[in-house]
């Protein structure tokens, strides 16, 4: 990939200042269709009901899969102040002079650390955002030394809440299992032992926002991503009904959305919704994605249960999960491609 510099620099050095190569030939509010008013018909999922077994809300998920793609849930059992720690220290790590954070430079070679999105060619639009990323889990694949000493407790808190965002992937594998008509171990086994990336964005406030991207539109490459949004800024967007919908935040509650494998192991029944980040004129927003994957040895390919005869002809073919995120990462990222390559 090729280096990038940090928005949020150029945006301390001159907050007037877009450079060319992160505006747009289009303004997005002449061009997209934005449905806010289906912002509050995205599905709101109690867990603590879902954990009991309660098969209203067990039908809830089935729908939010399958119609949305995402879902919001609450009674999530993660403590607020773990929630509360998680996005302090993230905004004190992400605030310090650059200096600071490039000492936890991204490698050409790696995705861990301090850096800017994947780029892909010189002429590609570049994104207004800065991301940190640190591979979580398994234990064993942490590279400690992109684990950032300052602030004090950001280590504290990472490990604080990746744990807690852990735990509830692996309740709605639970369930997910049940719903894709298998026992309720079956997608945890299937995941061998549970990766997570977890990754900071950082998005600072944009004179350009019509022509300027945080995100740009693209489906995740995870199971299942597990995110921490902002209280109050919005930004997220999702494809629904030929347009765009923003989800709306609420507070202390986390953001689910299916990624293409469990698009894949679902046959397409459950989708991988493209998604995109606003920019903001006023505002800085964070986010905190947390990717929950299998390792890369585990093969992907619909599951058992969700083919049969002609009625569910197999829609992807089996693919090694680290081949399929190389793949992935190779192509420009611009919107959803990737579970269709299959
Ligand atoms: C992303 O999906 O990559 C960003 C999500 C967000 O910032 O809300
Ligand atoms: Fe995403």
């Amino acid at each position: 990939s090729l280096p990038v510099e940090s928005v949020q620099e150029i945006v301390r050095n001159d907050p007037s200042n877009v450079p060319e190569k992160y505006i747009h030939d289009f303004d997005y509010t002449q061009t997209d269709v934005v449905l806010t008013h289906l912002s509050s018909d995205i599905p709101v999922i109690d867990l603590s009901l879902l954990s009991y077994g309660d098969e209203v809300e067990l039908q809830k998920l089935d729908m939010a899969c399958r119609d949305w793609g995402f879902f919001q849930i609450i009674n999530h059992g993660i403590e607020a102040q773990i929630l509360q720690e998680v996005k302090e220290n993230s905004a004190k790590f992400l605030e310090l002079p650059i200096e600071e954070k490039n000492k936890y430079s991204m490698a050409s070679d790696d995705v861990q650390g301090f850096g800017q999105v994947y780029v892909v060619s010189e002429e590609q639009k570049l994104d207004w955002a800065d991301l940190f990323i640190l591979v979580v889990y398994p234990t064993k694949f942490r590279k400690w030394t992109f684990w950032p000493t300052t602030p004090p407790e950001f280590i504290k808190a990472i490990e604080a809440y990746s744990s807690e965002a852990n735990r509830v992937a692996k309740e709605l594998f639970g369930s997910l299992s049940i719903l894709l008509g298998m026992e309720k171990e079956s997608l945890l086994k299937l995941h061998d032992e549970v990766m997570q990336a977890l990754r900071i964005n950082y998005y600072p406030t944009c004179s350009m926002p019509d022509k300027v991207i945080g995100v740009s539109p693209h489906s995740d490459t995870s199971t299942l991503t597990v995110l921490l949004q902002d209280d109050e800024v919005t930004g997220l967007q999702i494809r629904h009904s030929g347009g765009w919908v923003p989800v709306k935040p609420i507070p202390n509650a986390l953001v689910l959305n299916v990624g293409d494998v469990l698009e894949v192991l679902s046959n397409g029944k459950y989708k991988s919704i493209e998604h995109r980040a606003m920019t903001n004129q006023n505002k800085v927003r964070m986010s905190i994605a947390s990717f929950i994957c299998p390792q890369d040895d585990v093969q992907i390919e619909p599951l058992d249960t969700m083919v049969n005869g002609t009625k569910n002809k197999r829609m992807y073919r089996k693919i090694r999960y680290g081949d399929f995120l190389r793949y992935s990462l190779q192509r420009n990222m611009d919107g959803k491609s990737h579970t269709n390559l299959i």
